[in-house]
């Protein structure tokens, strides 16, 4: 059966059991609402190691004032279930006030990689996802940290944090699990009309459509951006946040000498922001 834990010290003293008997923990921290990209984590998670503890907060610290904090779906029960069946030994689920009393004043920041991409129009958005990640970490004492590819920024930047802050933990990224036409799951594709579902399979065909110029011999990123760009500019409901290429090794900008290139995106579907990426590599 797994086990539900509601509060910090219950679930810090469980760590610290399990491993003072010799046993590895594989952590998966959400935001809940789960799905397929979620529990491909989560049976990662268990495959790895002997427990397997998932984390469900939607953290309240990565909203910017005008975003979806309070409308962010929430289902617990569901998520419970989805999260067992996948191989969860704990589900995680602290409260806001317990995480961020109020005298909380602490965050920990990546410099200059969460200014860029995603941290342009969300500018406090990794502080938050660094700092309630920098104090999951601290709660659950994991071995192993499984992210997905899909937020491959973020996977990018807590990576960057754990190299740092010395923390004694093994990053896992994970591929990104898509829906049968290729859009990227997410727990925002509930907010889409039916209309807007359609539209946001504009995110996966630009991405295939660069990477299939990429591999018939364009290399030029400043073309495969405009190519990206004009194929959704051609989608009506969708309106650009980024486009850019960047190094996968260090996420700085494209140059002549470079071979493989990360494309992200961000696009706006009506009041819906969704993100994805693919990595552009020769056909192996
Ligand atoms: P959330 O959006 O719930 O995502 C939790 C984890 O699932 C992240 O590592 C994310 O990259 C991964 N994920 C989401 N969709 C995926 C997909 N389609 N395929 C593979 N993996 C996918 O990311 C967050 O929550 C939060 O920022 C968090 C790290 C929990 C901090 O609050």
């Amino acid at each position: 059966m797994m086990e539900r834990i509601n509060n910090m010290n219950d679930m810090q003293l469980l760590s610290r059991n399990i491993r003072n008997k010799g046993k590895t923990i594989g952590f998966v921290p959400t935001m809940g609402f789960l799905h397929q990209g979620h529990l491909s984590l989560i049976s990662k998670a268990k495959a790895e190691n002997d427990t397997c503890i998932v984390s469900v907060f939607v953290n309240p610290t990565q909203f910017g004032p005008h975003e979806d904090f309070s409308a962010y779906p929430r289902d617990l029960e569901r998520d419970a279930g989805l999260a067992e069946n996948a191989g969860a030994d704990v589900i995680f689920c602290p409260t806001g006030a317990e995480i961020y009393p109020e005298d909380y004043r602490t965050f920990v920041e990546v410099t200059e990689l969460s200014a860029i991409l995603c941290g342009q129009n969300r500018p406090a958005h990794f502080r938050g996802v660094t700092t309630i990640v920098a104090i999951l970490f601290n709660i659950v004492m994991p071995d192993r940290a499984y992210f997905g590819q899909k937020d491959a920024q973020q996977a990018f930047i807590i990576s960057r944090m754990v190299t740092d802050l010395k923390m004694n933990i093994e990053m896992k990224i994970v591929p990104t699990v898509r829906e049968a036409d290729g859009l990227a799951m997410s727990s925002r594709n509930s907010y889409l009309s039916s209309d807007q579902r359609k539209a946001a399979t504009v995110l996966f065909r630009s991405l295939v459509h660069g990477r299939d110029l990429y591999r018939a011999g364009q290399t030029d990123p400043l073309i495969l951006r405009q190519e990206m760009i004009r194929m959704i500019k051609a989608e009506q409901l969708a309106v650009i946040d980024y486009v850019e290429l960047v190094d996968p090794d260090t996420f700085a900008a494209v140059g002549p000498q470079s071979t493989c290139y990360l494309a992200l995106m961000a696009v706006r579907i009506g009041k819906t922001r969704l993100i994805d990426n693919l990595l552009f590599t020769p056909e192996t």
